[in-house]
This record gives C-alpha cells, structure tokens and sequence, in this order.
C-alpha cells in the first residue's frame, strides 16, 4: 500500500509578489491577471503523487502580503511543515523582505521547516532586476530550495511544490 503525508505550507512574502497567483496556479490550474489582494488569508489544499507509493497532501496557508496583516503571520507559520517565501524578479525590495521572512522563520518556526525560495513573474525577463545567480547564491547559503516561477506560464510551479514535497518527506 502507498503512504500518504499531510504537510501544511504556508507562502509569505511582500504584497503583489503573486503567492495567490502560485497557489491558483498549482490548485487550479488557472491565472487571473487582476487578482484581489488577499485578506488576512487564504486556505486551499491539494493533493499530488510523488511517485506510484507517495501520495502528499498539502494544506496551503496562503497569507496576505500587505503590512497590516504582518502580525497575522506567526499564527500560519507556527504549525507549518514547509514554506514559500516569494518575491517578483522584477522588484529588489521584495527580495529584501523575502530574506527577512527567511529570517524569521529560521528563528521562531519549526526547526525541521522546509523553505522554498520562489523568484516569481520569470516571464517579465525584460523587467529582470534580481538575477538568477544572486538568488541562487542566497539561497544556498541560507539552506533554501530555490525555483524561478512563472503562474502567468506556469513555468516551474509544479516542480516547486513537487520539490517542496520530495524534500518535507525525507525530514
Ligand atoms: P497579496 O495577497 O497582496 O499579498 O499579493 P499576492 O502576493 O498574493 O499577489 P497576487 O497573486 O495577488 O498577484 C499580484 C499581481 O501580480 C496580479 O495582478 C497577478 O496577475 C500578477 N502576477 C502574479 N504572478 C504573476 C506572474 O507569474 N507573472 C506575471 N506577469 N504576473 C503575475
Ligand atoms: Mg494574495
């Protein structure tokens, strides 16, 4: 018989970045150029097969961006098995309060969290100002899974949460 893992996630990072758009992406298969920022925060779940004896099912928390709702975060990352922390490789800032998350959640989560790093909108090249490699750097230094994604393509959001999975398994 195949085994079945329930991991809670939970997307952190800067308003905008597109943690809701990774999630409709990844539940639904759908993207909405005009989404509605989030409202203190979202739950979703989904269920994927690692291979033919792995089933995991995620229970998502996807919290809201903006600063009034920072407090908030605590409570969704508390009990979490695994996060990702996004940001737009179109905008530095969001890059700084992705390492902030990173930060925090290193201190006051789980020990055993996995945390992905999501360079997010890999369609808008033209608009690149975070560069792969720097993110890259960052994220093996700071002991992070690191994926470029598109949810307006849908480029790597399956392997994110693929990988997310793979590794909250071997914990
Ligand atoms: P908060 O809920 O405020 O924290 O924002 P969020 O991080 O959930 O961002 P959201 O998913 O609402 O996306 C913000 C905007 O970016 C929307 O207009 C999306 O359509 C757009 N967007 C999200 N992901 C992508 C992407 O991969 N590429 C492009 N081009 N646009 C994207
Ligand atoms: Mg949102």
């Amino acid at each position: 018989a195949g085994k079945l893992f329930q991991f809670k996630l939970v997307l952190l990072g800067e308003s905008a970045v597109g943690k809701s758009s990774l999630v409709l992406r990844f539940v639904k298969d759908q993207f909405d150029d005009y989404r509605e920022s989030t409202i203190g925060a979202a739950f979703l779940t989904q269920t994927i097969c690692l291979d033919d004896a792995t089933t995991v099912k995620f229970e998502i928390w996807d919290t809201a961006g903006q600063e009034r709702y920072k407090s908030l975060a605590p409570m969704y990352y508390r009990n979490a098995n695994c996060a990702v922390v996004v940001y737009d490789i179109t905008q530095v800032s969001s890059l700084d309060k992705a390492k902030a998350w990173v930060k925090e959640l290193q201190r006051q989560a789980d020990p055993n969290i996995v945390i992905a790093l999501a360079g997010n909108k890999s369609d808008l090249s033209a608009r690149r100002v975070v560069e792969t490699e720097e993110a890259q750097a960052y994220a093996d230094e700071a002991g992070l899974l690191f994926f470029e994604t598109s949810a307006k393509t849908a480029t790597n959001v399956n392997e994110l949460f693929t990988s997310i999975g793979k590794n909250s398994k071997l914990e």
